[in-house]
């Protein structure tokens, strides 16, 4: 026992001296790969390390991302996607598959620290109409079998990230209430959660209620105090962060759960595409948010007990994501697409500001812009095919393209269509009504961009750095000692 003690400390001691990480930070970050310009998986990983971000939610599990994570330290969060469930709920064999090539694999090899499985996306959100709800407990039981054959069942837990609209209350938080033809299901996952000692995992997003409801009062959706609080008998809710999450513990306490501990899997502000999303509401927000878990104040129902963990939705932008819920869908970073920081934030992990993204392999500076020779008369079907395929979302009202001109507006299309292609010559000509200039065509805060040269993805950036070499070779060693003597422990 008191070997195996050491052992763990002596990894816990590693791991934070190793990776320079915090003991027990509690802000981590989503990182999605829905972008046609993905910096190389190893760029985003030192990224996250020069920002000390230790803990990352993916929405699958990418075998470039997962190697680039191997000996990074940082924890991680690997998701089954909606489209995966009803296999793996209906065979213990696709469990076992998806649990070997996308757990074991990794905890075994390079040694990519995985906590969590994410089961499924926001699968309960009321648009999906039921079609998933019914595989989450199967697939959860099944997945649970493979962990145990594997042996990991007591290091990775399972999670279900759920949409806030898995809840809901009439008035105040104290109603909190889970849809009813929720109930029965919420109380199975409660259960299993709670015994396997994983949390609640909820994502939450006032600025979708201020921007779905124009009576909700704007200062309420932020962290510096409200003129319109929320009075529940004797508490009083001045945030839409406390008050949604209070109504979850409601409602969990309502199902007999309501010391459960709670994560929340993805929060956030946009800085464009609509008119609330903006550089300086993001970055209050997102501060505000930080500033208030770091303090561990907690909420009126749960006070001095901060989420378990808080994952900021999200590292980077993603161009490809559908605008069906609006434009600000794409822009939702802290980091644009490239890892460059855009707004001042201090994540509470001991830098006061972000670091950008290092050795980003950019194209070359050139970009394609409406030939200003040509008449543009016939331009439209163009500027369609343009950006129905690259991103044309910043030129709306509420972008940071918007009010650039006509002649502006089809260039920034062109120009996104022909970095998309990876600057092929060709997408570039649009029946001749586009050139090709190397004079940067950026005006004001309007970026024209520049591709990022995802050819080079496969540079594992991270173990073979230098800075981690000695450390992630301890680390690797410790982590095997470790699993030894856990596994002779419990036979
Ligand atoms: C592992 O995850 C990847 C990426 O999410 C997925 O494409 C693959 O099908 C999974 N493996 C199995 C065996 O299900
Ligand atoms: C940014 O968004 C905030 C919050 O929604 C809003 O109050 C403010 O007017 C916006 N600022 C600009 C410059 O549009
Ligand atoms: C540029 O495009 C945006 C989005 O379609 C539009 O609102 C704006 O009016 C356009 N500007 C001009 C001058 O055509």
């Amino acid at each position: 026992m008191a070997v195996r003690g050491a052992t763990l400390l002596a990894a816990i001691l590693l791991v934070a001296l190793c990776a320079g990480l915090p003991a027990d930070a509690a802000i981590g970050v989503n990182w999605g790969t829905l972008s046609s310009h993905r910096a190389p998986p190893g760029v985003v990983v030192d990224l996250m390390r020069a920002n000390r971000i230790s803990k990352v939610k993916l929405f699958d599990a990418d075998p470039g991302v997962l190697r680039a994570l191997a000996g990074s330290g940082i924890q991680v969060m690997v998701g089954v996607t909606n489209g995966e469930l009803a296999s793996i709920a209906g065979s213990q064999a696709a469990a076992d598959a998806w649990v070997a090539q996308n757990v074991s694999r990794y905890v075994g090899r390079g040694v990519v620290d995985i906590r969590y499985i994410a089961v499924g996306n926001e699968p309960f959100l009321t648009s999906y109409q039921g079609q998933f709800q019914s595989y989450i407990i199967p697939a959860m039981t099944n997945i649970q079998q493979s962990l145990v054959k594997a042996n990991l069942a007591s290091y990775v837990k399972q999670v279900v990230p759920c949409n806030a609209d898995a809840y809901e209350s009439a008035s105040v938080p104290s109603q909190g209430v889970f849809r009813t033809e929720l109930t029965q299901i919420m109380t199975q996952l409660a259960a299993f959660l709670s015994s396997s000692g994983a949390p609640f995992v909820v994502n939450i997003y006032p600025f979708l209620s201020l921007y779905q409801n124009s009576d909700f009062p704007q200062d309420y959706a932020f962290f510096e105090g409200s003129t319109h609080p929320l009075v529940d008998g004797p508490n009083v809710y001045y945030n839409a962060f406390d008050g949604n999450f209070d109504t979850l513990v409601s409602a969990l306490g309502k199902i007999g759960y309501g010391n459960l501990p709670i994560a929340i899997g993805e929060i956030g502000w946009p800085t464009e595409g609509a008119p609330s999303a903006n550089l300086t509401a993001a970055r209050a927000f997102n501060q505000g948010l930080i500033n208030r878990i770091t303090s561990s104040k907690g909420t009126p129902l749960r006070p001095g007990v901060p989420p378990a963990d808080v994952y900021l939705f999200s590292l980077l932008d993603e161009e490809q994501k559908s605008i069906l819920p609006g434009n600000f869908e794409r822009h939702w970073g802290i980091f644009s697409f490239d890892g460059q920081a855009k707004y001042p934030l201090n994540l509470g992990l001991g830098n006061s500001v972000l670091k950008n993204a290092k050795e980003v392999p950019y194209l070359p500076s050139r970009w394609c812009v409406a030939n200003p020779a040509r008449n543009l008369d016939s331009v439209s079907d163009h500027m369609k095919l343009a950006c129905s395929m690259a991103d044309c979302t910043t030129l709306y009202y509420g972008g940071s393209c918007y009010g650039i001109g006509q002649k502006g507006n089809v260039s920034y299309a062109f120009n996104s269509y022909y970095q998309q292609q990876k600057q092929d010559p060709k997408s570039c000509d649009f029946d001749g009504l586009g050139m090709i200039t190397y004079l940067d065509p950026s005006m004001g805060e309007c970026r024209f961009l520049v591709g990022v040269d995802d050819s080079k993805s496969s540079a594992v950036a991270s173990c073979g750095s230098g800075y981690c070499g000695f450390c992630c070779g301890l680390w690797v060693l410790a982590f095997w000692v470790f699993m030894y003597l856990r596994l002779m422990g419990s036979a």
